[in-house]
């Protein structure tokens, strides 16, 4: 049987990218992805994701809708990085497959029910769909075999100096997660800043013209305008880490401590605090978070661009 696998979306350019790649995998089956708010509103991200999974030629893979607000904290876009519409203004065909309407955190919990503890999730927006099925259903938990994140920073952060963004749009929601025993692998910025597509690489993958590599170039121009600004012609792929993490594990290296989320201070709201570099503070005994330092970068974006040129 392959791997049953849910993923939740705050859909986006590089959670495009995510998806793509994950319908690529030969190893997985996506049994229901879920689409709340985060780079864009919650509207936005469900029809990105609907169209990019008509798109990648899935449009028998449910979609459903998730949060259109974090729990406390107020709304945070990111147009500089995705666009007003969370696709860099990229056009695609409007998918035709039928709207699911059951929220997704009830979805998700029927899913996690059905697999028996085989479920592996992803997320790569906010944590806010996957904490509301585990406030609304206490079993929950036992549910789900692993939960891989992309969001959180041991050191620094890219929203404000402290936080990244996925963490920082919902803090109390990946706190909730962080404690609820479910064991998580956690993509943060230490990781995912080591998986950059150079000019190079982007020129590789455009060379070959399908609607999938078409998306993914119209897409990137507003993140790399941005990137410019700053002095950098990389484009991270944040979102597509914990995706090739689920064929290919050995592509990335961490270490197992605790984290916790800090959710009061003004100032550093959002940062995920950990024991990852001295692991004998006994403040924080719930090491159930595997936390990711290391990528190989060369092969991981190598096995991005197989997934990404597997479309004809
Ligand atoms: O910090 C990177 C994250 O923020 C990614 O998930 C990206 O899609 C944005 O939401
Ligand atoms: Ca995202």
């Amino acid at each position: 049987m392959k791997r049953p696998v849910w993923i939740d979306t705050d859909c986006g350019v590089d959670d495009a990218m995510a998806l793509l790649c994950a319908c690529a995998l030969k190893d997985i089956e996506i049994v229901g992805v879920s689409a709340g708010v985060g780079t864009t509103s919650q509207e936005n991200t469900f029809r990105n994701t609907r169209n990019v999974l008509a798109l990648a030629g899935r449009k028998d893979i449910p979609v459903y809708p998730g949060s259109k607000t974090a729990w406390i904290e107020p709304y945070m876009p990111a147009p500089a990085f995705h666009g007003e519409d969370g696709l860099g203004g990229a056009v695609i065909p409007e998918s035709d497959a039928p709207v699911e309407t059951e929220y997704a955190w009830d979805a998700f919990y029927k899913a996690a029910k059905k697999y028996e503890g085989e479920l592996t999730v992803v997320t790569v927006g906010a944590l806010t769909d996957l904490a509301t099925a585990i406030v609304k259903y206490p079993d929950l938990p036992k549910y789900i075999k692993e939960v891989d994140i992309m969001g959180g920073a041991i050191d620094g952060g890219n929203t404000t100096m402290a936080s990244e963004a996925n963490i920082r749009r919902d803090p109390h929601a990946a706190q909730c997660l962080f404690k609820s025993g479910i064991p998580v692998v956690m993509f943060g910025l230490d990781v995912t800043e080591q998986v950059r597509l150079t000019p190079a690489d982007r020129e590789e993958i455009f060379r070959k013209n399908t609607s999938v590599t078409r998306l993914m170039e119209e897409s990137i121009q507003i993140p790399l305008s941005t990137n410019l600004r700053q002095g950098l012609d990389t484009y991270t792929l944040h979102d597509v880490c914990p995706v090739l993490y689920l064929s290919k594990p050995e592509l990335f290296e961490g270490k197992k401590a605790a984290v916790y989320v800090e959710t009061q201070s003004p100032l550093t709201m959002g940062k995920t605090i950990s024991d990852v570099y001295a692991l004998t503070d006994d403040k924080f005994p719930d090491k159930n978070t595997l936390v990711m330092l290391k990528a190989d970068r060369e092969k991981a974006v190598s096995f991005f661009k197989e997934l990404m040129l597997s479309y004809e």
